[in-house]
């Protein structure tokens, strides 16, 4: 949801702090000198071939770049394999018994996987996957708990060059079904559930509920996690463990072209649909290592964490492709972060003895009023680096993580990125970055950021949208059979040649970037782009409803909430009229969950008789905005009945007080 312009050049006017980055980290970090950015921009080909070269490749690629605006081609001509990347080339040398993976669920079982047990793993699944028919090119849709299984799969897919699609387990059946259904998937690969605050989430069921209408999948493989019943088909569903247990632990890798696809992530957009969006192998790859290696400062003996759900592109690129292509020992978990107690993130970095910490500022919100007692239970002085993604961080979450988690010693990156962008993009390199809290400061060395008007005009300093004026090696190539919308979402509000991310930033006069979120129909709830679109189509769906605007709304712990207008037809199928009851209220929430899921329940759900509409139609969600957020309303004249939105206030008021 945009911030309102007002309040930002306020909060930059206040934030005056700054922090340099300690002299003992610098003194350590692999990048200490400003002159890495004038290098590679020098030369920005170049820049991204010397990371390239850290790759393993089965045959050398003869062009760093193809550039024929908005296809990018990178590393062409040459061939590699990214399980190769991740997992062989550290089992072969000195990290063959380095921990890959330290465990634990949230029940507290734990195990850790060596690098060398990691591509046994990863090569009986690719067998697994060839067992069954699985070929190059083939979709596998991954609905899984946050467990080994979930890396080792999407590893076993990218071995053989199948192409894997994670749907994050909090989705409903039905979200899960459109997504199989919109790539053809052949397999799915679920478990039998997963654990979640003391509570099993059904995946197998909920799977089941998905495939009775699924007509490209032919089997399912279930992983056994928590042991409860699950109803079975024979013939097509199949346990993991049985199917490992035959495989053979070797598989020789395929020989994937530098563009040849690595995966398929669902992300909303502004319609209803979500978008397929489509990395590739090479330059993904190399721009999640590159990443995880300067802006995390990865060495030899961290453990890193990043707290992100595979489901979400934080967890593809930052839990398991750009770590596990470092060789780092990563801890992955499966939990909730206040289950047994508030303290459970505290008490795993001081059992882990956890270095680098990556989590969401929703997360940093909710400890910050669960108060500094969690932490301070716990000895976190294995801290050196602090990282932030998802949305907007307020300054004062900012300092209150430096501080209380990181001690006042640890660097804190914030770092700006999508799903489309697949690596880092805007962000502090931590031996080098003097950082603002509230400020992801300056675009990775060879990537640039601008800020356009919308004519397209740069704007030094001040505020507009933000845009990248160069390709980038991570960048997504398409969107999954919607070529066009492709190139109309990202390449089309300027030039061919500009990629818009939707975002509106500013620029401060020494040319750091604030990021304000979204300048579209797209909110970030808790961290995780929702469509305004989807919900409404959601809320539509359900026979009560006529007509539905949603609008996100300031939250203090989630960033956005979302807020639901509904109107009701004046006769439901049944004859009767509905009327806007608590009961009606907790039905269309459940209705929600059921077609997306639960995150994209509506936290506050109004009926109303009108929405407030221009002469034209469109309906005037800024207004919404006002209204939900109680404040006084801006602009009005546009309006065609302007009666209308002083009826929804004064009822929005009564339902609050
Ligand atoms: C927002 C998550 C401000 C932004 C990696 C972007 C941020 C959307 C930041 C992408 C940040 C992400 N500061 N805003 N550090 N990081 N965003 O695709 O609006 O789930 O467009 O990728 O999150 O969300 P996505």
């Amino acid at each position: 949801m945009p911030t309102r312009a007002d309040e930002t050049i306020e909060a930059l006017l206040l934030e005056k702090r700054r922090f340099k980055p300690p002299k003992s980290f610098a003194a350590r970090a692999s990048v200490s000198t400003s002159g890495v950015y004038r290098k590679a921009d020098r030369d920005f080909e170049k820049f991204w071939a010397g990371f390239a070269k850290e790759l393993e490749w089965m045959k050398p690629w003869r062009k760093v770049l193809d550039w024929k605006p908005p296809r990018a081609k990178w590393f062409v001509g040459g061939k590699l394999n990214a399980s190769v990347n991740c997992v062989d080339r550290h089992a072969r040398g000195p990290r063959a018994n380095k921990a890959a993976l330290i465990w634990e669920g949230e029940p507290g079982d734990q195990r850790t996987i060596t690098y060398r047990e990691l591509l046994r793993e990863v090569s009986k699944f690719a067998n697994v996957l060839k067992s069954l028919g699985v070929k190059k090119g083939d979709r596998v849709t991954l609905y899984m708990p946050m467990i080994p299984e979930l890396p080792i799969a999407m590893l076993g897919c990218a071995r053989i060059g199948a192409i894997h699609s994670v749907v994050f387990g909090g989705f409903s059946a039905e979200s899960l079904r459109d997504r199989i259904n919109d790539q053809g998937a052949k397999i799915l690969v679920t478990a039998d559930g997963g654990w979640r605050r003391g509570n099993v989430v059904p995946l197998k069921k909920i799977s089941d509920e998905a495939l009775t209408d699924t007509p490209t999948i032919e089997r399912m493989i279930v992983v056994k996690r928590t042991g409860g019943e699950v109803s079975w088909r024979a013939g097509r569903d199949v346990w993991w463990s049985e199917l490992m247990c035959d495989a053979s632990a070797n598989c020789p890798p395929e020989k994937m072209d530098s563009e040849d696809p690595l995966y398929i992530l669902y992300t909303s957009g502004t319609t209803g649909k979500p978008k397929g969006i489509l990395h590739t192998t090479a330059g993904y790859l190399l721009g999640t290592y590159a990443t995880s290696k300067w802006v995390f400062d990865l060495k030899d003996e961290d453990v890193y964490w990043c707290t992100a759900d595979i489901g979400w592109v934080t967890g593809h690129s930052y839990v398991v492709y750009g770590p596990l292509a470092n060789g780092a020992t990563c801890l992955m978990y499966e939990g909730a972060p206040d289950t047994p107690g508030r303290d459970r993130f505290w008490d795993l970095i001081e059992r882990h003895g956890v270095t680098i910490l990556y989590t969401a500022p929703t997360a940093i919100r909710a400890f910050m009023k669960w108060g500094t007692e969690w932490p301070e239970k716990h000895d976190l002085s294995s801290l050196r680096l602090l990282g932030s993604v998802g949305e907007p961080i307020n300054p004062e979450a900012w300092i209150w993580y430096q501080k209380f988690i990181g001690g006042g010693r640890c660097p804190v990156v914030d770092t700006w990125w999508q799903t489309e962008t697949g690596m880092i993009m805007i962000t502090p390199l931590p031996g080098v970055t003097t950082t603002r809290p509230g400020s992801a400061t300056q675009a990775f060395p060879g990537v640039r950021a601008e800020i356009l008007d919308q004519n397209g005009r740069k704007v030094e300093v001040g505020g507009g949208y933000l845009a990248i004026t160069r390709p980038w090696p991570a960048m997504l190539r398409t969107i999954w059979r919607d070529d066009e919308r492709y190139v109309k979402t990202y390449w089309s509000k300027w030039n061919k040649d500009t990629y818009f991310p939707g975002d509106g930033a500013k620029r401060d006069k020494d040319g750091y970037f604030w990021l304000l979120g979204r300048v579209d129909d797209v909110m970030n709830v808790a961290g995780h782009r929702i469509g305004t679109m989807e919900v409404e189509s959601a809320l539509v769906d359900h026979p009560a409803v006529a007509e539905a605007a949603v609008v996100g709304v300031n939250d203090e712990i989630k960033g956005t909430a979302i807020a639901a207008f509904v109107i009701l037809k004046e006769k439901s199928q049944t004859g009767t009229a509905a009327t806007g009851g608590n009961g009606l209220r907790s039905e269309l929430s459940a209705h929600v969950a059921k077609k997306i899921g639960a995150i994209a329940k509506p936290d506050r759900l109004f009926f109303t008789a009108d929405l407030p509409k221009t002469r034209s139609g469109k309906i005037m969600r800024r207004l919404l905005r006002d209204i939900a957020e109680g404040r006084v309303l801006g602009d009005t004249t546009t309006l065609a009945d302007p009666a209308v939105v002083s009826s929804l206030k004064s009822q929005y008021e009564d339902k609050e007080g």
